[in-house]
This record gives C-alpha cells, structure tokens and sequence, in this order.
C-alpha cells in the first residue's frame, strides 16, 4: 500500500494502516515511552523554515524564531543550528537560547513588560535588540544602559491599528490592545528614544496577531509601518531595520494561510516599490515554523456513551493541549491505527476535573478503549503553554530525524513538581 499522507502534514502518512511521522512508526514510540506524547519531526520543522528562506532569497533578513511557540531546548537547537535567531519574551527564554546554544546577537527581546533584572539581563548577555513597548519602558531601559556605561538598541514595536481577522485573544495590532506603541504616538517616541543617552535607536517593529490566515492584514501593517517610517526620519531620526513580527497561520481545519514564501515575495515587492527594498529586515515567526511539524499521542482510556452525548475520554488533557478550552481551537484526531470497529460521534475529552477539558468536540472516529489516537498540529503552543493542573506530570517529548527518535524532554514525574516545595 502506498504511503496516505494527511492534507497540511506531509510529514505525517499512513503505511500499511500505521501512522508514521518521517521514518517512525508512531505506535513504537508509545510501546517505549508512553501517553501522553508529543513528537516532533525535525524535517517538518526544517522544511517550514526552508518557505521562508525561499521567500527572502536574496535578501538581508534575519529570520527570529518566536520560540513561545515550543520553546524545549531541542527545537531551539534544531533553529539555531539552521542559522536563525530568536525572538524571546522573558529572562527565562534568554536562558534557554543561550543554553542551547543560540546567539545572543542574533536575538530580540519583545514583550510589553520586561523587568528591569531581564533587561539587565539581555544587556550583558549582547542581545542585537530591545523591542520595547512604551515610553516607560524606554526610560528605564535608558538607565540602566547607563549604568552599565552601555547603549541599548532599540526598536519600537507600533500598533499599526490593523485587524488581524483571528481569536481576539491573539489579535494584538488593534487599538485597544495592551500592545505597542500607539499609531499616533509613533513619531514622538521615537524622537523621545533618539535624545536618551542610553538608548540608540536601530528599527522598528510591528506584530499584529498570530494564526493569520489571509494576506490583507500583513499587507495593510507592512503599508502602515512604511508610512511611518517615513515619518519618523521626517523628522530626523534613522531607521535601520524593519521587523514585521510573525503571525503566519497554518493548516488546523482546512486553514489557507499563504504559504510563506508566496507571501514574502508580495511583501517585497511592495517594499521595494516603496524604496524600502534594501533595508535589513527581521521577522519572528513561531507557529508556522513548528505547529504542523508536532503531535500529541494519547491513548483512549474509556469510552462513555450517552443519551445526549458520547464521551471518549483520553489520557491527555487540557493541561497538555490548552488550546481548545482557552481559544476554542480546532485540533484534527487521527487514530494511530485506523480501525474498523463502529464509528460514532464523540466528544473526545481529558480526564481534568473542568467541563472546559475537551480536545475536539463532535467527532466522528472509530473507536474503542486502549485505541491510540494522534491530536495533530500539536507543535506549537501546547507543550510551551502546558501546566501542571490536577498535578499531571508534563508529558514527554521526542524529536524526529528520519530513522532517528531522540527524547528531548523525559516526562515529569511527581518529584519534580514538587521538589520546590515545602512540607510545614
Ligand atoms: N512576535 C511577537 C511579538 C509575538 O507576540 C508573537 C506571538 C510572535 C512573534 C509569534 O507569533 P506566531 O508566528 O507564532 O503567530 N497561544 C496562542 C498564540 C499566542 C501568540 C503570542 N504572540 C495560540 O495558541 O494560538
């Protein structure tokens, strides 16, 4: 039989009725490691990076990978070995590019509220920039540059006022969002920034949202963010690079984001019609890199049918997957081996004491219990935003290279949650 592969995941494919992702046949990796399990292909992940550099072919970009998205210390290798720089949001993620071994030169710190110890922080480790959120921001960032008789570079993230047509959730370019530095404010701020003795100003940067399925908004931000850059110089200060953050979407249910070298090349083009096209340029993609490249396996721990609804409940739960209940996001379930038993309509649901701990509502699936299931698009945004509710260990997390299958994350036990601890 030759090999089905599953619309968005070319990685993944069905070979004789087994689930394979690259060259592991997936129901292996359970025998030796257990449920829940993410696994992530390493040529997915290469292969969502490869669009990219496709698109800026030729370009002086940086590519930052936004690693909010999956952050374990094994995607992290496999970006920074593959050239890119990161785009962090806390000491904490400072921390693991420099253990993984990423530049910190080729890092830029986002967030709209960075303490001062993780400023200081990014500073002496070299980050090549601060995106900073607020005039606030910029005056403390100011002194302690100072104070350690350095200057810092600066971006300013601007609210380009765009709709980004996604969860309001992870739209963050509007208006009333708590992000960037508002349209109207732009010009001022940036003249502000260019007088602190402490802060040298380098780019500017915008990021309107995340899960973008249509091209309009980035065309909108990019027209936007030009205008203002002009602007800016207008009024006497340079601009070096432009960032234009992440945001692409993938492929969940029968998404159609652009693919992200089509998109770029539009892009570009528009920027070089503009008499930008020779700027260095920055973006910090994160979910497109690595979203479709992971999945989460689970097992079928009982089937509970009922009058007005079917339950099958599996071993992995909000708590590894909090998509779902916090985003009402849409997951495919696919069964590992795909069975011929009656099919119904499920629910299928975790075992955390919540109504909100379901995975994927109405679905229709052949299933009975001990049946392996796979939660796909699972690479970005579950194990980064997992907890550790109902004192469930973290799952484990195992990283696929063709025939290879190496555990970058060994489940948690009830030691480590809770050796910080302390008994009265
Ligand atoms: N840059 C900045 C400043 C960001 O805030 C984000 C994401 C990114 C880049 C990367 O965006 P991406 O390419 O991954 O869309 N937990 C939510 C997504 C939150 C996104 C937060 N910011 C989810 O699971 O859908």
């Amino acid at each position: 039989m030759s090999p089905q592969n599953l619309p968005g995941q070319p990685h993944l494919a069905y070979r004789n009725n087994e689930l394979f992702l690259e060259e592991i046949r997936l129901s292996d990796l359970v025998r030796e490691h257990g449920t829940p399990l993410f696994v992530y292909s390493k040529g997915a992940m290469l292969a969502a990076l490869a669009a990219y550099q496709r698109g800026f072919a030729g370009r002086n970009v940086q590519i930052c990978y936004a690693m909010k998205a999956n952050s374990t210390l094994g995607v992290i290798q496999v970006f920074a070995q593959a050239g890119c720089g990161f785009d962090i949001v806390s000491g904490g993620e400072m921390d693991r590019v420099v253990t993984a071994g990423g530049k910190a030169a080729k890092t830029i710190f986002s967030g709209v509220g960075k303490t001062s110890a993780e400023m200081r922080r990014a500073l002496h480790a070299g980050v090549s920039c601060f995106n900073v959120e607020s005039e606030a921001e910029l005056e403390v960032l100011s002194e302690l540059a100072l104070s350690m008789g350095m200057r810092a570079p600066v971006s300013i993230r601007v609210n380009p006022n765009v709709d980004p047509k996604t969860h309001p959730y992870i739209s963050t370019g509007l208006k009333d969002s708590k992000f960037g530095v508002a349209h109207q404010r732009v010009v001022q701020t940036y003249q502000r920034a260019a007088k602190l003795a402490g802060i040298q100003v380098v780019g500017i940067d915008c990021h309107i949202g995340s899960q973008i399925t249509q091209e309009e908004p980035y065309l909108d931000a990019v027209a936007r963010m030009l205008d203002l850059v002009q602007a800016i110089e207008a009024a006497g200060v340079s601009i070096r690079h432009l960032d234009f953050g992440g945001g692409l979407g993938i492929n969940y249910n029968d998404d159609r984001p652009p693919p992200a070298d089509l998109l770029w090349k539009k892009l570009l083009a528009l920027l070089d019609a503009r008499g930008f096209g020779d700027r260095p340029l920055m973006i910090e993609p994160g979910r497109s890199l690595v979203g479709n490249a992971g999945v989460c396996l689970t097992e079928v721990l009982y089937l509970k049918p009922g009058e007005q609804k079917n339950f099958c409940i599996i071993d992995a739960a909000m708590n590894d997957l909090p998509r779902p209940a916090m985003y009402q996001a849409f997951h495919q379930i696919v069964p590992l081996t795909p069975g011929v038993e009656a099919s119904g309509t499920w629910d299928v649901v975790g075992p955390v004491c919540e109504s909100g701990d379901w995975i994927g509502h109405d679905r229709t699936l052949a299933v009975k219990q001990g049946d392996l299931l796979a939660v796909l698009s699972a690479g970005a945004y579950c194990m980064s935003m997992a907890s550790n509710y109902n004192s469930r260990g973290r799952a484990a997390e195992i990283l696929v290279d063709g025939t290879q299958a190496d555990v970058i994350r060994q489940r948690e036990t009830i030691m480590d949650q809770i050796s910080k601890e302390n008994l009265l």
